[in-house]
């Protein structure tokens, strides 16, 4: 048997502990049945952890962060929270842990499952089989560059500053991992930037360029101008596999393509670190793209399925558990097959379920599929 696998688990607020709950499930099935074990910590954040200690995470939270080999993250926030102090936001843990876990590659899949082809705003002939993966630059690009904020010029005049700056190092380590994710997909490399007009387009073009040339001279490469990219995807998104881009062009691209699947409850992702040159941990975090859902949170509604997803991706990526992945996938296509939904993607002819329902399928499922 394998070596325990550690992983922080913080559900969060609304309904990030009504999702988490079911990854709980399954995730002691895996325990019970499975060859692969894992030593959960589980502790507070965002909102309900302010609630009792004050702060948004705390230090001890972050410390068993830096020493386990995945966190898994629900959802924080919520109109309760709306008058705490900035620093004290629910979301002020979610930033640190991003920040200080150094999560500069957030991978964006964007999956269309037969089952759910009618969800998208898209023809089914557009999205039917489709298996993305948009890879958003996190922490560096036009949110974080300095000068920011507003300036007043001599004649009195107010002007109001972002900076979009990139290091050749930061987009360097970005595309490296959107590349070795290609390798292990369709071995397809796409760079996003706008080298027409901007000074940083034209820097990550030449990078891109470079590293595609000298390091994954195996995988097929493409730029593309990042408006095109956005008319690309809804005109043909089979064309693309991997779309590597910066900050503010990922934040788009990744609503763009997370939208042709049809629903927020059903999107996961993970934001991944550099490898440790001695060990090979990579720091990372999976969560679903969804909040906290404080309007329907605590009704048991919400779709467990984006949190599970995020899972699935924890054991792809922080464990190389690739055969069980593939199998939680299933089970949520074999589920939504069988016409189990959630209110949010409920469909005619299709039957209604809770949230603890929806957990029950999955579990029966996953026992079915054991044998
Ligand atoms: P939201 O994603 O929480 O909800 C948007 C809409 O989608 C709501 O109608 C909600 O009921 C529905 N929805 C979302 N996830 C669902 C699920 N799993 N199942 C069924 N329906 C679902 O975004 P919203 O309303 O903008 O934000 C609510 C709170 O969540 C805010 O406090 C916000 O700051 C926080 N938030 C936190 C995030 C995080 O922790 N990463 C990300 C986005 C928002
Ligand atoms: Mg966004």
């Amino acid at each position: 048997m394998a070596a325990n696998r550690s992983v922080l688990v913080l559900p969060g607020d609304g309904i990030g502990p009504e999702v988490m709950a079911q990854v709980q499930r399954v995730i002691n099935w895996f325990d019970d049945k499975g060859s692969v074990r894992f030593d959960v910590t589980e502790d507070l954040a965002g909102g309900a952890c302010y609630d009792t200690h004050g702060v948004s995470i705390r230090d001890e939270t972050m410390e068993i962060a830096m020493n386990t080999d995945a966190v898994l993250f629900g959802a924080v926030g919520g109109p309760k929270w709306d008058d705490v102090p900035r620093e004290h936001r629910p979301e002020a843990g979610l930033l640190r842990l991003r920040k200080d876990l150094d999560l500069f590659a957030n991978l964006r899949p964007a999956i269309v499952l037969d089952a759910m082809v009618g969800a998208s705003t898209l023809k089914a002939e557009v999205v039917q089989g489709l298996d993305i993966l948009i890879l958003r630059e996190l922490t560096s690009g036009v949110y974080f560059g300095q000068p920011k904020g507003e300036q007043t010029l001599d004649d009195g005049t107010v002007r109001v500053v972002d900076t979009q700056a990139y290091t050749e190092e930061e987009i360097v380590r970005v595309l490296r991992v959107g590349f070795e994710l290609a390798r292990k997909r369709k071995n397809k490399v796409h760079c996003a930037e706008k080298s027409n007009v901007m000074e940083t387009g034209v820097f990550w073009r030449q990078i891109s360029a470079r590293v595609a040339k000298e390091e994954f001279p195996d995988v097929e490469f493409q730029h593309i101008l990042a408006d095109n990219c956005a008319m690309q995807l809804i005109r043909d998104p089979h064309q693309f596999d991997v779309i590597v881009t910066d900050n503010l062009f990922g934040d788009i691209l990744s609503d763009e393509a997370a939208m042709m699947t049809g629903s927020l409850g059903m999107l996961p992702s993970a934001s991944l670190g550099n490898p440790d040159p001695v060990t090979g941990k990579r720091y990372a975090m999976y969560e679903p793209v969804h909040g906290s859902a404080p309007d329907i949170a605590g009704e048991g509604k919400a779709n467990p399925l984006a949190m599970l997803l995020s899972f699935a991706m924890m054991l792809r990526y922080s464990f190389d558990l690739g055969d069980d992945a593939d199998r939680v996938e299933t089970v949520v296509q074999n589920v939504l097959n069988e016409g189990y939904r959630t209110g949010d993607i409920m469909q005619d002819g299709c039957h209604l379920v809770s949230t603890e329902e929806m957990g029950t399928k999955l579990i029966a499922e996953l026992d079915r599929t054991a044998d």
